[in-house]
């Protein structure tokens, strides 16, 4: 069935994908996006990126503030010939004087793919409900997906001694966030060895632990929950976030109080680590707390690369979800219309 959706568009409903998370797509799924990544990086490098999504838009809701996610949505969408809307609660009726349902279907019908950045998870479910074009999450309070990419993608071009991602074991410090919890699910899903190092109070809940014990049975893949920073040593990728969310300000206290000092990545954590590892970091990145500054700044980290990728990301994710059903018209078309209002246009 034909939807009816932006006129750029000509998507079957068979075709449609929304990225909600990383757990939606498999390994070879994951491989492919991060190899697209690779081309589009490569592009950009010569600034040659090929203009695989002009004069198409990308809707971009946020409920929340956004550095990162947000310029590079924006940027990609440039690069690559179209254009990001930038959608807060403020600009757009989201929820408010008009029904979520209807927004994603009017969003449908003019912009080629929407991405939300939403406080309730079940906006984001309520605008893939009724989008007819593809939605993907910039961020709720579950999962994180296109900071997944970027960071597999990061991770894979800074593993050395010809190893693969799932030879590595990467050791997630501090509270079982958002990016904490889809890293246990994309790295077990991909074949890679997770830990989550934290106080017992804010590590993983059972029901992620499961869906990662069926992963980590398909792909070989183990995780470990501990409260014990000596884990460390058995790690090749450290990564950190902050150890409380702009909705907990009310815990800070009480959370630094439970991380600081002993699940802080420092110089001297990192020397724990496996010779070679390496420092990831979603950012923002608070170096009084959870990460110093020495650390950030080390030549094992990737902290900023990871970030830089973000763009990689959103450039691959732009073409991905839209290149089956976006119609580049011929020259021929395209004169044809311009003729056409041309004639009209001469007539008044
Ligand atoms: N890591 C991340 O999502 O950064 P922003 O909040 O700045 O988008």
């Amino acid at each position: 069935m034909k939807l009816p959706s932006s006129s750029a568009t000509n998507l079957d409903k068979k075709d449609m994908r929304h990225m909600i998370s990383m757990k939606d797509f498999t390994t070879q799924e994951m491989d492919d996006m991060m190899n697209l990544m690779a081309l589009l990086k490569e592009a950009r490098k010569d600034n040659a990126v090929p203009q695989l999504f002009k004069d198409k838009s990308v809707a971009m809701i946020f409920e929340a503030g956004s550095t990162r996610t947000r310029v590079s949505f924006e940027v990609a969408a440039t690069l690559l010939g179209g254009h990001g809307l930038f959608l807060s609660p403020r600009d757009i009726h989201l929820g408010a004087k008009e029904s979520i349902d209807d927004t994603a279907r009017v969003l449908s019908r003019m912009c080629d793919i929407v991405m939300a950045r939403t406080n309730d998870p079940e906006t984001i479910d309520a605008l893939c409900h009724m989008s007819t074009v593809p939605v993907i999450n910039g961020l709720d309070t579950r999962f994180h997906p296109t900071q997944m990419l970027a960071d597999l993608f990061t991770i894979r071009e800074h593993i050395k001694d010809g190893r693969k991602l799932s030879d590595l074991t990467l050791a997630f410090m501090g509270d079982a966030t958002d990016v904490c919890r889809s890293l246990l699910l994309t790295c077990t899903k991909y074949g890679m060895n997770f830990k989550q190092i934290g106080p017992v109070k804010y590590q993983m809940e059972q029901e992620w632990l499961d869906i990662a014990d069926t992963y980590c049975a398909e792909t070989g893949a183990s995780y470990e929950i501990t409260d014990n920073v000596d884990a460390i040593k058995e790690c090749d990728v450290v990564y950190g976030d902050s150890f409380y969310w702009v909705t907990q300000l009310d815990e800070k206290k009480e959370r630094l109080d439970a991380f600081m000092p002993d699940y802080v990545i420092t110089e001297e954590l990192m020397a724990a680590a496996k010779p070679g590892a390496m420092l990831l970091h979603c950012l923002p990145a608070n170096d009084k707390e959870e990460v110093t500054r020495e650390a950030l700044e080390g030549e094992y980290s990737v902290a900023f690369d990871e970030a830089e990728n973000r763009l990689t990301a959103q450039m691959a994710i732009l073409v991905y979800f839209t290149h089956k059903f976006i119609d580049m018209p011929s020259e021929e078309t395209k004169k044809m219309h311009e003729d056409k209002i041309n004639d009209f246009l001469g007539q008044l």
